[in-house]
């Protein structure tokens, strides 16, 4: 059963934007519960843009699922938030200062050893790791050296190639799956995933645990509700 974590950053945005606590981002991640999510996903950012590292101690306690934080392990603020409200599991995401959001995976060939010891001190705390990679098998390889518990797929180029050419989008992700599988590694998967594509994904990869959804899933809750998007995408992976 494919884990559906719902990222809830989108609706922090909607909330600064105004200064005031509407919509109420710790009432999004209880609500995604009640409606049927498997677990909660947060990417906070140094300059708190969209969710503040006090929304992630909040949702840490009325966490009833799975609760994964997302980020730049390069910040020490991300590293003492994560060792502080530990969450079930961290993804560590190779983010530049100001990226507007995440758009490539580790080379975690070249970042071996800071992706060891890094990996090291969560694991040490009892935080699960997973590595944004991109689908390239030598990227696998090493996050299998680096002793990750999983990766997590970047999905972008799986879901700009879907509506041209789905089997050749998905070719690439179902290698490297295969591939994380034989290491041991366990397969979750994220970005620009939405109700079009996400079912033609997950009933073709191999072994994958979870996926993370925020943008697609928040735009999708403005026309139907957030209880139906919910829904709609846990129907996706074939478990509602
Ligand atoms: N995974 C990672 C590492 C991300 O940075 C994001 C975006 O915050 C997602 C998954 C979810 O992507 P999207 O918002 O496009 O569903």
């Amino acid at each position: 059963m494919v884990k559906l974590s719902v990222n809830i950053n989108k609706f922090a945005t909607l909330r600064n934007s105004r200064g005031g606590n509407n919509p109420d981002v710790i009432k999004a991640a209880i609500d995604a519960q009640m409606f049927g999510a498997d677990g909660v996903t947060i990417h906070p950012r140094p300059d708190e843009r969209h969710i503040r590292y006090n929304d992630a101690r909040a949702i840490k306690k009325i966490i009833t699922t799975e609760y994964n934080i997302e980020g730049n392990s390069r910040e020490q603020k991300f590293i003492d938030l994560v060792l502080e409200v530990k969450p079930h599991q961290v993804t560590l995401v190779p983010d530049s200062d100001g990226q507007l959001t995440s758009d490539h995976g580790w080379d975690t060939l070249k970042n071996k050893d800071y992706l060891a010891n890094i990996i090291k001190t969560f694991k040490e705390a009892g935080i699960r790791v997973s590595l944004f990679v991109d689908p390239v098998i030598e990227m696998i390889d090493g996050a299998a050296l680096v002793d990750t518990d999983r990766i997590e797929l970047y999905t972008e180029a799986y879901a700009s190639r879907f509506p041209s050419n789905k089997e050749q989008a998905i070719e690439p992700y179902i290698k490297a799956a295969k591939r994380a599988e034989e290491l041991g590694l366990g397969i979750n998967a994220g970005h620009d995933l939405d109700l079009d594509n996400l079912r033609y994904f997950a009933s073709n990869i191999p072994g994958l645990m979870e996926v993370s959804i925020g943008h697609a899933l928040v735009c999708d809750t403005l026309y139907l509700g957030y209880e139906n998007a919910v829904q709609l995408y846990k129907r996706q992976l074939g478990t509602h």
